[in-house]
């Protein structure tokens, strides 16, 4: 099977009361990771890459890698690029193999957000290619990009159906609560979501899939092991798994992680070379981080997703 879109799956997982994974790649042993756990619970993937990603890692050698896993595994995989700033951007990726894009115009004003979404799902679409919109603005830092807090904004369910409608776009990237990075409340603070906004949402499209960016959830757990082994990061709040399920059987059909990824897979390097100190060979501690990342998917998918058996 080639790469696919997100379109199939989506309708599958509104259908089905379950959520795709999308998970953030950027090296060889991140897509084997996140690829070993999904082909062993047969679980559809969305793989997806940042601007920040493709110039770190190079769009040749991401997309051929990613290639790599659907012959390896038969899975149904998106490829998927991961808050598109800008047009040419969007572009790049289409033109370059890629079969679903987000582009992110939710710092713009809600007309140049429009005006923007719209021109990539005009190419996009005539090309076979899927479009993830953006409306209300998360916390937290992605790329270049830092909102504080205070800047974040709700999505608004008065302006989706309009936005929905006027841009053409496949899935909606929603604001109701998570942010992007490991510090999603402040100390002391109890994790909420709106659902009460995602569900006003739902109402206004029903059958339309539902993003949520900024769901990591298991942060604090890895930080600690971070520390144990020598870090000096403070303690993380992430988003509580039950409340992600809850989503995942209601609109939303796509959650992102990439957070978990990153501090997993640096706990487990910080572990082997604390007790292998004259360790040297990158295959020795990359293997346990590639572990690593498996055993975190693999969770993701059993208890949060809801996405085992769905390939
Ligand atoms: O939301 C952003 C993702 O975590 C990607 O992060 O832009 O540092 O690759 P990045
Ligand atoms: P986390 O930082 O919570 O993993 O979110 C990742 C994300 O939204 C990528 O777009
Ligand atoms: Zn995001």
């Amino acid at each position: 099977m080639p790469l696919v879109t997100t379109k199939e799956m989506f309708k599958a997982a509104y259908e089905g009361g379950y959520a795709i994974g999308a998970f953030n790649v950027n090296n060889m042993e991140i897509i084997q990771g996140i690829v070993q756990a999904a082909e062993k619970l047969q679980a559809p993937l969305i793989l997806q890459v940042s601007a920040g990603a493709r110039k770190y890692a190079n769009h040749t050698y991401l997309t051929k890698l990613v290639e790599a896993a659907v012959i390896e595994t038969g899975l149904p995989i998106a490829l998927h690029l991961d808050h598109g700033p800008d047009f040419e951007t969007c572009k790049s990726c289409i033109d370059g193999g890629f079969t679903s894009v987000m582009i992110d115009g939710s710092h713009h004003s809600y007309e140049d957000n429009v005006a923007l979404t719209k021109k990539v799902v005009e190419y996009a679409h005539a090309k076979g290619v899927t479009v993830e919109g953006e409306l209300g603005q998360l916390a937290g830092i992605e790329d270049d990009v830092n909102v504080s807090a205070e800047d974040a904004s709700y999505t608004n369910p008065e302006q989706v159906y309009d936005f929905v409608t006027r841009t053409g776009v496949d899935s909606l990237a929603i604001a109701i609560g998570t942010s992007h990075g490991a510090y999603k409340f402040k100390p002391g603070q109890n994790p909420e979501l709106r659902f009460d906004i995602l569900e006003e949402i739902e109402a206004k499209l029903p059958g339309f899939p539902i993003v949520l960016h900024g769901a990591s959830s298991v942060v604090p757990e890895f930080v600690k092991q971070i520390n144990e082994f020598g870090g000096d990061l403070p303690d993380a709040i992430g988003i509580p798994e039950e409340m992600l399920r809850k989503a995942a059987g209601m609109a939303v059909c796509k959650i992102n992680i990439d957070s978990d990824l990153r501090l997993a897979m640096t706990a487990a390097i910080r572990k082997h070379m604390a007790e292998n100190p004259s360790d040297f060979d990158p295959r020795q501690y990359l293997a346990p981080a590639r572990t690593a990342i498996e055993n975190m998917v693999a969770h993701k998918i059993e208890t949060v997703l809801g996405c085992a058996g769905k390939a």
